[in-house]
């Protein structure tokens, strides 16, 4: 543990916009420093393996942003606690949490993604014969993006038509999710333009949902709906926020998958051709995506008791050692940086889906693990094995383009030749 200058500056540093082509470095920093804690901005910061891991499993970690210092502090000051209704599940702790996932996770059962897999099949075709047209293929534009945002529509019951009106929204929404306010102990830049994507994103599903009240389908809107209509387990409110969270899971995160995986494969000898002649490797170039360029590089905890993290537990259950996390504090888990800490694997930089073993927190872990998990291997898998066998000799074309996003990793511009 040092003194707070340097971790801010390390943290400050993540932050730039300079290092969102490679992010790596600096959390190799930030591993190497070990925990940090901000007293002054009511931060803990985690990078190991070991500590991010318990952390996650610890049942004093909140994800309720209410139960922060800083937030209370806003609240004593007059601010509204909760100024759009309740968040999605994802910022809730039980027993909100528990009942609100596992009405959504009956949408999630294998049974349901796998009868998805025809419609996927059939979308992947369509836009790799739109490929085929050219000599170069923007992969972002082109498949990683309208794939998954195709998918949760269908799955959602959003009409596609709505898309690209609310594909702004949810880009600017995805930037919420990233620890300026922690750090830097101010909002970010943008804040005001993020306030009216949510309540413009909200208004939105209101409507649609009224829509769906009127005329129901088989789709998870209405499916909540007739939840709702069929007793007092679920608020409309609830509903908005549990559509709004899916709604930006879905469009946020698997294209980054999908693209940090091409990237991969093209960028490492030998991996493409591999993944072109054995579709077989899928599972395990996915798994080793998500622990070595991962989609989601970073998780928020809040501390809801003192917590002591990386202590020795005796047999009468007493920790000695570890660091000490005040209740309230925000708790920041680089999860990025823990897939490569040495500590946890070997050859922690080098991108090998061989490895004999992967295991990442890419989808988080214990909770709050991620639910659509199994969707978002079955659009990688079917996406990847597609594009390598029907192009087997692509090659990267020019140096990809990176969001501003440190959360949500991912790039909008990834330009391949297709021959
Ligand atoms: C590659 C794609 C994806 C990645 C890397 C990813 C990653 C994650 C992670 C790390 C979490 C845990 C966050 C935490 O513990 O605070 C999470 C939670 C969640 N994810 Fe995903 N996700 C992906 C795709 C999806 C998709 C496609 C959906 C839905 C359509 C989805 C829905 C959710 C939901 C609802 C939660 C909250 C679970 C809970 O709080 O109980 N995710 N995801």
């Amino acid at each position: 543990m040092t003194t707070a200058a340097e971790p801010q500056s390390l943290l400050l540093q993540m932050l730039a916009p300079e290092v969102r082509a490679d992010p790596y470095p600096v959390y190799a920093q930030i591993l190497a420093h070990g925990p940090m804690q901000l007293p002054g901005n009511n931060l803990t910061v985690f990078s190991s393996y070991a500590d991010c891991d318990e952390v996650l499993r610890h049942p004093d970690a909140s994800s309720d942003r209410l139960k922060s210092t800083a937030a209370q502090r806003a609240i004593a000051d007059g601010a509204e606690a909760r100024p759009f209704g309740p968040p999605g599940f994802l910022f809730l702790d039980p027993p909100d949490h528990t009942r609100l996932r596992w009405l959504v996770s009956k949408a999630f059962v294998p049974k349901v993604v796998k009868a998805l897999e025809p419609d996927i099949v059939t979308m992947v075709d369509g836009l790799l014969r739109e490929a085929e047209a050219g000599a170069t293929f923007e992969a972002i534009g082109g498949l990683a993006y309208p794939l998954p945002v195709a998918v949760i529509c269908r799955l959602l019951g959003v009409p596609l038509e709505d898309e690209p009106q609310f594909s702004a929204a949810s880009a600017l929404l995805a930037q919420s999710l990233d620890p300026f306010i922690s750090v830097t102990g101010s909002a970010g830049s943008g804040f005001e333009e993020r306030m009216q994507a949510a309540r413009w994103l909200r208004g939105y599903l209101r409507e649609l949902i009224a829509r769906r009240r009127r005329d129901p389908g088989e789709d998870l809107m209405s499916g909540l709906i007739h939840v709702e209509e069929s007793g007092d387990q679920l608020t409309e409110d609830e509903i908005v926020a549990t559509c709004n969270l899916l709604l930006v899971a879905g469009h946020e995160t698997t294209v980054n998958l999908i693209a940090n995986a091409i990237l991969a494969l093209l960028r490492n000898d030998g991996q493409w051709a591999a993944l072109a002649a054995d579709p077989g490797r899928a599972a395990a170039v996915i798994e080793e995506t998500l622990r070595h360029d991962p989609p989601v590089q970073l998780v928020g905890r809040i501390a809801g008791q003192d917590m002591t993290i990386g202590g020795e537990r005796s047999d009468g259950g007493n920790v000695a050692g570890g660091v000490t996390v005040p209740k309230g504090d925000n708790i920041l888990l680089l999860t990025a940086a823990a897939h490569r800490d040495p500590d946890h694997v070997d050859r922690p930089d080098e991108f090998d889906p061989d490895r004999p073993v992967i295991r990442h927190l890419g989808f988080g872990k214990g909770a709050h693990f991620c639910l659509g998990a199994p969707l978002a291997r079955l659009e990688a898998t079917l996406a990847l094995t597609a594009l390598t066998s029907r192009f087997p000799d692509a090659k990267l074309a020019a140096e990809p383009v990176y969001k501003p996003n440190v959360t949500l990793r991912g790039m909008s511009e990834l330009s391949i030749t297709l021959a």
